[in-house]
């Protein structure tokens, strides 16, 4: 299992450890811009292999795809990140020039290649792949909801003052603080309802909290966060090189499901060998529906600035 990750910075570099660690891909190739950026990451990590146990071959790349030829799943992080007060949809700009270059350089070296876009806006950037590759809409997943999911995970535990493990939730819907769609009223400890325990006031509260998830990180950091984006990454790769069937919350092309067509947004997928094998379409409430047909049109409104 050969898996590139474009983009050696702050949640490539991640990306690429939580991999390694994992122990399950046979080669990491990092490429980046940046002359000698990817070499050294790609030592740096290499050098952790006989202290965390793992045999992955993690190799860098200045910007020469040859080295990433017959990858089976490729990641993209390359682009810029956002800094304090900027939304993901400011990124648009410089983001999708990146994207669109290094899609079609992954494409050109790895025809049966899987793409995970993680670049933002990445509902936009996932669209933009799939008009520039022309890939099949199983073969380009957009990494937003897992990291949402895990995001809105943690605050229902500190809301419910429950372990993390207890606790299941799932977010929908654009990866954007205002498209976001935290599923509350599915949310469960331990298969109980989290409505069972919690306030709908205080619902509300870890349904706020998680929305403005990535902006709080940004706000403390200065840049935006990379250890939870790289192991959602990761848990998404490994999900598609085992086989594992597991449903994430992913950013795919929709053709009508969830009443929704010709764009890509957060829906719950099964992710196996063959990259999204199924959208899960679930019943939705009438308020969520009208949140999805909002976060809908946020998408859209960004798709058309490409
Ligand atoms: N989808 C998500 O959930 C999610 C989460 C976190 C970050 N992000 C996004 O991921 C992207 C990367 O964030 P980061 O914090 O790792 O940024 P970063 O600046 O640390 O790393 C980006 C890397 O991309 C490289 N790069 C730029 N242009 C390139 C090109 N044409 N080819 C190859 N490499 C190129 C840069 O040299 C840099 O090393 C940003 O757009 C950020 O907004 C998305």
């Amino acid at each position: 299992m050969k898996v590139t990750v474009v983009g050696a910075g702050a949640v490539g570099a991640s990306c690429a450890e939580y991999i390694a660690i994992k122990n399950f891909a046979s080669e990491v190739v990092l490429v980046d811009i940046k002359e000698g950026f990817a070499e050294g990451k790609a030592m740096d990590l290499m050098q952790t292999a006989s202290l965390n146990g793992f045999d992955t071959k993690i190799t860098g790349a200045t910007n020469d795809y040859s080295k990433t030829a017959g990858s089976d799943i490729a990641v993209i992080t390359s682009g810029i990140p956002r800094k304090p007060g900027m939304t993901r949809e400011e990124l648009i700009g410089i983001n999708a020039g990146i994207v669109k270059s290094v899609s079609e350089s992954l494409v050109k070296h790895s025809p049966d290649v899987i793409l995970i876009v993680v670049s933002n806006p990445m509902d936009t950037m996932t669209y933009l792949a799939h008009k520039v590759t022309g890939l099949p809409k199983n073969r380009i997943i957009g990494m937003g909801g897992a990291l949402d999911s895990a995001r809105f995970k943690y605050r229902l535990a500190e809301a419910l003052e429950a372990p993390i493990s207890d606790v299941d939730g799932m977010v929908i819907g654009g990866h954007s603080d205002k498209g976001m769609v935290p599923l509350t009223r599915l949310a469960t400890r331990n298969s109980v309802p989290a409505s069972e325990f919690l306030s709908e006031e205080r619902l509300d509260e870890v349904l706020q909290a998680t929305k403005v998830g990535g902006a709080t990180l940004t706000g403390l950091l200065g840049t935006s966060a990379w250890y939870a984006p790289g192991a959602a990454v990761s848990g998404l790769v490994q999900a598609i090189a085992c086989d594992q069937k597991k449903i994430f919350p992913c950013s795919t092309l929709l053709d009508g499901e969830y009443g929704l067509s010709d764009l890509c947004i957060g829906v719950p997928v099964v992710l196996g060998r063959n990259g999204i094998e199924k959208i899960v379409e679930i019943n939705l409430s009438d308020a969520e529906k009208a949140a999805m047909q909002a976060s809908a049109e946020g998408v859209k409104a960004t798709n058309a600035l490409i």
